[in-house]
């Protein structure tokens, strides 16, 4: 009876091993076939999804020049060349990233098969292998209803600050009369939700849904449980932990969002028959319900609870007696839309060892796990039933050798596991995590063994796209600790910090560090997703508030913070060559230019700032910010620049949009402010800006508000501050280290940049990597400032390090003129004391390497550009006759032109392919 859902099952697998695969024709291939830039691009709600390939060939300076697309309903159909869904035909296209879908209109649950095959100027493909995306379902598609219970239990705390409420527990059994084609679930779980059928748990995602303002938006998931569901009675059930759905852990400040209400679940299971009829399952009043199992209670910042003697077997299979539990009733609807979730979900993407366990008292044991780390423990154990083993977690230790918990203020971040008893048990939570290094554990029968324990790193399962390596320890060291901080803070929105009780999407700490991020992970549909987040937080005069979604309803007008709304849409447009984001969000955009205007700009000067350059090194190592206003640069010259920066970007978006009218407004608003700010700022005697701080100079310098003739002039009143007074140190905070390691290397200090990133003294991150930072510090004296405000895992302070690394070092960087790595401008920076730079970068067109590599007066360089780009290649060279390519002089390579000689480099246009670049 199972033969077709065993091929189709067969099929899923096979597809869903895909991502890469082979096409006929020998010398070209395609792989990376996507839609919406996700690998597994299961129930997405879009009509119009855009397609994405690469292109491989042996060959060098290869071009597509036509693709020919089909998309169809089955895979038969695929396989006979029938789109029924889309033919394209052959289209002269050079364009292999966001191809618009442009078949027949989608409806929901379609299972849409593509392939591809392209020409190319050296050859045509055969076509790729085939891949698929499902649609999930639009609005008018649900019929589920929302379900919960509106209240607590006895054995909740429900109405304080500590709040927390056990998991709740759902089933319903049902019976599928017939044999199964194919079964969909679509389940939305309020805060978080793990789903089950037949007892199996679904998917490999870990607290899910991502994270929304629900009275805005909630996100849907969807599974293929086809070979769960068989004929005859099933079970579909799921737990519920609170998330931030039941958020009473913010109940400290009367401004914070409590709670948007009790966990709440929407889902929709629908089976196919092999006869075509349908049938659908459906939340409703009839689910049974209890929250009187073993996750006693749970939340983000204070830790679960699992009581093992309260399990419940057989609860999520068939044949369970139901009939003490509760039923469910009918609960009032978040608010918010129902839609697909498209960012990827988060899931446990490392597990690590820990390396020493140690007993501090007797009893009570610290576990390092030589990494500061974001996610949680995994847990044997042996012992009589009823043991309570509590596990707390901290980032530092006391100098007794206990747990350092100050800096996590008032989270309590314990977690209790209580024994069943009998043979051993395995135990991880489900609706917590935890950012620390070190756990304590007591009551742990016996004596507890390395091998008992793990770490389990949870975060947003995003590629890892780049490789970063030098021959600087420290440079090396400081990417790792910046790996480590950014992936951690990935929990379905880029959060500040995982540790303490805090754990909010600050949109200041993200602004350039999206960007630089996006070279190490594949980072655009969460930076899309946020970018939605956002919008959805704008009130209706315009306001963006500092953090979205905006839980702690915090919205103080500034510009830095607001402006990452701009500048994140603008990196997905470089990065990524996506223009959607600009398009979508443009409208808000402006309307929070418009009202930011309207109420602060005072003679074309904005007063009106929040953070200043938040977190500049201070005069004092205890201090958090510092008092001295040498170091502090005026708000006024922070939020005008910064205005003038986003009206900047607006007139590109405007021009990109198509809206001239509205460049033009923007440009001539610009100048108006451009000579506000030089005429208040700039002192025409001493030539410096403001109080002359690095922040006060560079903003102008990198805006372009500063006049041309005295630019050379900013440029060294930042070399001085740096060089003389700071004595080759840093002393920018959250908002200057942004512009810093760029500006330097752009008006030819690369070395000055060198040396802030590879000193090891304070103030720097070689400092603290120094003094053991395994992750980058929230202040540059992490290791000596009151504990108030002192996360050991904030990635804000990397400003645009990583992006300096990848563009400048490596020289890996997007046209500009060219976004999404269409052409690339290869320039590497090789002052400084680097003797190799070995980078990767698997851009959305392919993967790009840049290793080179300097011994005496030879310069080598390996460099990889992929498939249907090109590089302007800047090789550092007297001539061009200096230059061999794979042993040959230059001149005879294919794939290389020489363009011209522009300083100290020979400038070369390459075409795709590997090459050995060598000068002596
Ligand atoms: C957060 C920061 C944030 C800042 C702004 C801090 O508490 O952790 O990352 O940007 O506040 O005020």
């Amino acid at each position: 009876m199972h033969k077709n859902k065993r091929i189709l099952f067969a099929v899923v697998l096979v597809l869903n091993a895909l991502p890469y695969s082979f096409a006929q024709d020998k010398s070209i291939t395609l792989t990376n076939l996507r839609c919406e830039m996700l690998v597994n691009p299961l129930g997405i709600d879009v009509t119009n999804p855009r397609l994405s390939w690469e292109i491989h060939s042996k060959e060098r300076a290869v071009i597509q020049e036509a693709y020919h697309i089909i998309v169809s309903s089955s895979l038969a159909n695929l396989t006979s060349d029938k789109g029924d869904l889309w033919d394209s035909g052959k289209t002269l296209s050079g364009k292999s990233v966001h191809v618009d879908y442009g078949g027949v209109p989608l409806e929901s649950r379609t299972t849409c098969f593509w392939k591809i095959k392209v020409w190319t100027n050296k050859g045509m493909s055969g076509w790729s292998e085939p891949v698929y995306w499902t649609v999930g379902l639009f609005n008018y598609d649900w019929r589920a209803k929302w379900i919960g219970l509106d209240r607590s239990f006895p054995w909740d705390d429900a109405d304080n600050q500590f709040s927390r409420l056990s998991a709740r527990y759902f089933r319903k059994e049902f019976p599928a009369k017939k044999e199964v084609k194919r079964a969909t679930a679509y389940i939305v779980g309020l805060g978080l939700y793990e789903l089950y059928v037949n007892g199996k748990r679904i998917g490999d995602q870990v607290l899910a849904p991502s994270p929304t303002d629900y009275t805005h938006s909630v996100k849907y998931n969807t599974f293929d449980i086809t070979t769960e569901i068989k004929q005859g009675n099933n079970v579909i059930a799921a737990v519920l932990g609170n998330g931030r759905y039941f958020a009473m852990r913010q109940a400290y400040k009367p401004h914070k969002i409590h709670t948007f209400g009790f966990p709440k679940m929407l889902l929709q299971a629908e089976l196919e028959y092999t006869d075509g009829s349908r049938e659908l399952i459906i939340s409703d009043g009839t689910w049974k319900v209890t929250a009187d199992g073993p996750i006693r209670t749970n939340n983000e910042y204070d830790g679960e609870e699992y009581d093992a003697t309260m399990e419940i077997p057989g609860w999520n299979k068939t044949g369970f007696n139901d009939s003490a539990w509760l039923t469910t009733e009918l609960v009032e609807e978040p608010g918010g839309k129902v839609q697909a979730q498209m960012n990827e979900h988060m899931k446990v993407m490392e597990t690590i060892a820990p390396v020493s366990i140690k007993e501090l008292t007797p009893g009570t044991y610290i576990m390092d796990l030589g990494q500061n780390m974001v996610g949680w423990i995994r847990m044997q154990v042996k012992g009589k039933s009823g043991t309570r083993v509590t596990l707390r977690f901290a980032e530092t230790l006391r100098a007794d050798g206990a747990l350092y918990m100050d800096n996590l203020r008032d989270a309590k971040v314990t977690d209790v596991y209580t024994l069943k008893g009998g043979d051993q048990e395995t135990w991880e939570p489900s609706f917590v995590y935890h950012g620390f290094r070190y756990v304590e554990i007591t009551g742990y029968p016996g004596k507890p063994l390395l091998q008992n324990f793990e770490g389990r790193v949870v975060y947003d399962a995003l590629q890892t796209v780049g490789s970063f390596k030098t021959s600087n320890a420290t440079l090396n060291k400081i990417y790792q600790n910046a790996y480590w901080g950014i992936r951690g803070n990935y929990k379905g929105m880029p959060l500040d910090c995982p540790q303490r009780n805090e754990r909010q999407p600050w949109l200041g700490d993200r602004s350039t560090g999206a960007y630089g991020e996006s070279f190490i992970f594949a980072n655009a549909k969460l930076y899309a997703k946020w970018l939605d987040d956002i919008e959805e937080s704008q009130t209706a005069e315009g306001r963006i508030p500092d953090v979205a979604p905006n839980f702690w309803f915090y919205y103080k007008d500034n510009m830095t913070w607001g402006g990452a709304y701009l500048m994140i849409a603008d990196m997905l447009y470089k990065q990524y060559g996506d223009l959607r984001p600009i398009k979508r969000h443009y409208p808000s955009m402006k309307q929070w230019l418009v009202y930011m205007e309207a109420k602060y700009m005072d003679n074309y000067l904005i007063a009106k700032d929040s953070y200043g350059d938040w977190c500049v090194p201070p005069e004092s190592q205890e201090l958090i910010h510092s008092k001295d206003p040498a170091r502090k640069t005026d708000g006024e010259v922070i939020a005008t620049a910064y205005y003038y920066y986003m009206l900047q970007l607006m007139q590109n978006f405007a021009a990109l949009l198509d809206k001239p009218k509205d460049a033009a407004e923007y440009a001539a608003l610009a100048l108006k402010i451009r000579d506000a700010f030089n005429k208040k700022f700039f002192d025409p005697e001493t030539l410096q800006y403001s109080n002359n701080t690095v922040t006060a100079s560079i903003l102008p310098l990198r805006f372009g508000i500063v006049e041309e003739s005295m630019r050379e002039k900013v440029f060294a009143n930042i070399v001085e501050k740096i060089m003389v007074e700071n004595k080759g140190h840093i002393s920018t905070g959250v908002i200057g280290t942004q512009w810093l390691m760029r500006t330097l290397t752009e008006y030819g200090r690369a070395d000055i940049a060198y040396r802030i990133a590879s000193n090891q003294d304070y103030p720097s991150w070689g400092y603290m990597a120094k003094q053991g930072a395994t992750t980058i510090w929230e202040l540059w004296n992490g290791d000596t400032a009151n504990p108030a405000m002192n996360s050991h895992n904030h990635v804000m302070l990397l400003g645009d390090l990583i992006v300096w690394m990848y563009e400048d070092l490596a020289g890996i960087k997007t046209d500009p003129s060219h976004p999404g790595f269409e052409q690339l401008v290869m320039k590497p920076s090789v002052a400084g004391g680097l003797d190799f730079v070995e980078a990767s970068y698997h851009s959305i067109q392919g993967l790009i390497k840049s290793h080179w590599r300097k011994e005496g007066r030879s310069f080598s360089w390996m460099l990889t550009i992929p498939t249907n780009t090109k590089a302007t290649v800047y090789m550092p060279a007297l001539a061009v006759n200096n230059i061999t390519e794979s042993g040959k002089n230059v001149s005879s390579a294919s794939g290389v032109r020489f363009l011209r000689k522009e300083g100290d480099f020979v400038v070369l246009e390459v075409g795709s392919g590997d090459y050995a670049f060598k000068t002596q």
